[in-house]
């Protein structure tokens, strides 16, 4: 599907900056709606004399609306991303992640818009021993958060088979790259490592350092969703977006260590209450459905993701 003006939700976060980058590059007109609570306008710095940007709660509707005005596909990133957060408030989060994505689909259907794609997360799988966490499986949600990944993922659905909005729903699994925040207890491993190793402090490593995870790089997580925007047979589905290879913890550091040549060894502490210790997307249907396959070796990704946080140390 050809498309010309895109909304994106959440554009000022992690994911969504790269992800306007990228369609600005590809000639397609971007409008962002974001309240800036976890993203930044930083984020937008190289890009905001040429993108519409509206501050604002996508559960504003009026707001949303002006935001979706004359655009033809929406990709839904805008969410309470953090799962503490959401053990915490389930209320709030449920506005927001579950209210706020029906009013995402609900304003693109007002507006005719044609595509909608979302922001889902491996979270989903919850801790279903099965490997490489297929879509098939039946979703064990082990948080509020993953229960509202499910709840937009079911809407979407919803939304075309009731109405026609063509919607697609993408589970990442643990995007990582430049500009993630490292700055929270319960940011993404990766950007808390790099930013102790730029420090060079040891890092904490809960448990024994041998649960793995499929790391994608947030570029390779831009393609899925430029890709999941123009398929045409994705209506309805969900597709993993993820390598289909695992690193082990430990060696995140050790990868790092060796970048920065540092002799430093990690600190370590009990494994965090609920930690999956393995995850692993299985990315047959994402590969044959969309055409989707990571791009970034581990090594391409880490080093890329490095040399941003060398430069950013102290204002990530
Ligand atoms: P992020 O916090 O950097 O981005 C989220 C953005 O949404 C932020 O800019 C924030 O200000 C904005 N936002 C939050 N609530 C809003 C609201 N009510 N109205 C308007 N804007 C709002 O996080 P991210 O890592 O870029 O996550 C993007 C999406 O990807 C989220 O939906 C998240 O659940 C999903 N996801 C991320 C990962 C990961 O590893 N980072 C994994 C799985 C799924
Ligand atoms: C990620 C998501 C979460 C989602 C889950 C689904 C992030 C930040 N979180 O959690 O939203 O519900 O996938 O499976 O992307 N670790 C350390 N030291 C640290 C930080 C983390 O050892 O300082 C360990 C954790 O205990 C865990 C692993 O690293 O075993 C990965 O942690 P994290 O990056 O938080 O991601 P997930 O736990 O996979």
């Amino acid at each position: 599907m050809a498309y010309e003006q895109a909304l994106v939700t959440g554009g000022a976060g992690f994911i969504g900056s790269h992800l306007v980058e990228a369609l600005l590059g590809k000639g397609c007109g971007v409008n962002v709606i974001d309240d800036l609570s976890t993203g930044h306008l930083r984020n937008l710095a190289r890009v905001k004399e040429h993108i519409a940007f509206f501050q604002g709660d996508i559960r504003d509707p009026e707001r949303l609306a002006e935001a979706a005005r004359g655009c033809d596909v929406v990709f839904h990133q805008a969410a309470v991303v953090s799962v503490p957060k959401t053990v915490k408030d389930p209320m709030e989060s449920a506005q927001v992640n579950d209210l706020g994505t029906l009013r995402v689909l609900e304003t693109a259907r007002e507006s005719g818009v044609r595509k909608a794609v979302l922001a889902s997360s491996c979270a989903v799988y919850g801790d279903d021993p099965q490997l490489p966490k297929r879509e098939t499986l039946p979703p064990r949600p082990k948080s509020p958060y993953a229960v509202h990944k499910l709840v937009g993922e079911f809407y979407a659905r919803l939304y075309t088979d009731l109405y026609g909005l063509d919607t697609t729903c993408l589970r990442y699994f643990n995007v990582y790259g430049p500009r993630q925040d490292p700055f929270s207890p319960y940011s993404g491993v990766i950007s808390i490592f790099m930013e102790r190793a730029v420090r060079g402090e040891p890092p904490t490593i809960y448990g024994d350092g041998m649960q793995y995870r499929d790391f994608v790089f947030v570029e390779d997580v831009v393609q899925a969703n430029l890709l999941a925007a123009e398929a045409e047979t994705a209506a309805g589905k969900v597709y993993n977006v993820g390598t289909g290879a695992f690193v082990h913890i430990a060696d995140v550091w050790k990868a790092l260590c060796e970048r920065m040549s540092l002799h430093s060894e990690p600190d370590f502490a009990p494994p965090r209450e609920g930690d999956v210790r393995e995850s692993v997307a299985d990315v047959h249907r994402a590969r044959e459905e969309l055409g989707f396959e990571a791009q970034v070796s581990f090594a391409a990704g880490l080093d890329e993701t490095l040399k941003w946080y060398k430069k950013h140390a102290s204002a990530p």
